[in-house]
């Protein structure tokens, strides 16, 4: 009996590395999702042979849940469930995004107040960033301080910022932003280009504009906020490194770019520190 059981153990390990490995490191919270509702259906089963309801009400619970959010993850990354878990294996061989060569044009918190100070539509996209650096209430307040100032301020929110659903909605209600300025990518991606000043926040993957140009990359397919057809981009981040995906971003290094290289609670409390002055 255990000698069956250790097989069986060493056999669903190796399914299930093989399983996951080949997965892009864009589509892994749909397949902890999934994986997590697997976890329920389980439980579910033991349950049922068990004879214990608590299990199968329980279990019954966690894979229906877990089911819904895997789908509407999903949907928001415009994939089915089957691409999602097998185009792993298809691309395996094709490119893996290529390393994009150009200049990076870093840019100081005071430049980036005069431009903000000008400007009259600013579109803020935080990410996980944000979330780490605990900046969802300097960012409140770099809102409230561009609105008096005469600017149209909104939040792009990307349904897979930061690392669980709704986490960037969660910041920013705890940091008082009001809920009707918040916005989804299909709402401000048509008048990107009416949008002045994009402010990236601590977000990478979600703005990577590979996900919609660059066919081979992991996270090909996944719809973003165009926050490269603003008219200018600020992106505050404290290195060059990659986000969640662990593909670079070609966004850093187009013409409309400027960085805002540290941490982002710093950063915008230094152009907060601007508008005070
Ligand atoms: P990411 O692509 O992970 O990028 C986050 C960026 O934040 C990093 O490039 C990092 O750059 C920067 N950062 C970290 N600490 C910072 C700080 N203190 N100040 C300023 N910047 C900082 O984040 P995203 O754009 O939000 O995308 C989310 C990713 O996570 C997606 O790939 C998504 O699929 C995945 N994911 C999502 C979920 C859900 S359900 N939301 C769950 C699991 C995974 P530096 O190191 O250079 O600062």
């Amino acid at each position: 009996m255990p000698s069956y059981f250790l097989f069986f153990l060493g056999l669903t390990l190796i399914a299930g590395l093989g399983f996951v490995t080949p997965i892009g490191g864009g589509d892994m919270p749909v397949v902890i999702s999934l994986l997590n509702s697997l976890s329920g259906i389980a439980a579910a089963f033991a349950g049922l042979l068990l004879l214990n309801n608590v299990l199968i009400v329980a279990g019954s619970l966690v894979g229906a849940s877990g089911l819904i959010l895997t789908v509407i993850m999903a949907k928001a990354m415009n994939r089915t469930i089957g691409n999602i878990l097998f185009v792993g294996y298809a691309s395996a061989t094709q490119s893996s995004g290529k390393v994009e060569q150009g200049e990076v044009k870093p840019i100081s918190a005071e430049d980036a107040y005069l431009i903000l100070e000008n400007a009259s539509s600013v579109l803020i996209v935080p990410g996980y960033g944000m979330a780490v650096a605990q900046a969802q209430h300097v960012v409140r307040e770099m809102g409230e301080l561009l609105e008096e100032n005469g600017t149209e301020v909104k939040y792009g929110i990307h349904p897979v910022a930061g690392r669980m659903p709704g986490h960037m909605n969660v910041l920013l209600a705890e940091a008082n932003v009001s809920y009707d300025l918040l916005a989804e990518p299909d709402d401000v991606n048509p008048a990107m280009d009416s949008v002045d000043v994009a402010i990236v926040i601590g977000a990478n993957d979600v703005v990577n504009p590979s996900a919609t140009e660059e066919e081979g990359s992991p996270i090909y397919g996944m719809p973003i906020i165009e926050v490269h057809n603003a008219k200018t981009v600020f992106v505050l981040k404290r290195s060059m490194s990659s986000g969640f995906a662990g593909v670079q971003n070609p966004l850093f290094f187009r013409e409309n770019t400027r960085m805002l290289f540290g941490d982002a609670k710093e950063s915008i409390g230094l152009v907060v520190s601007e508008f005070k002055d």
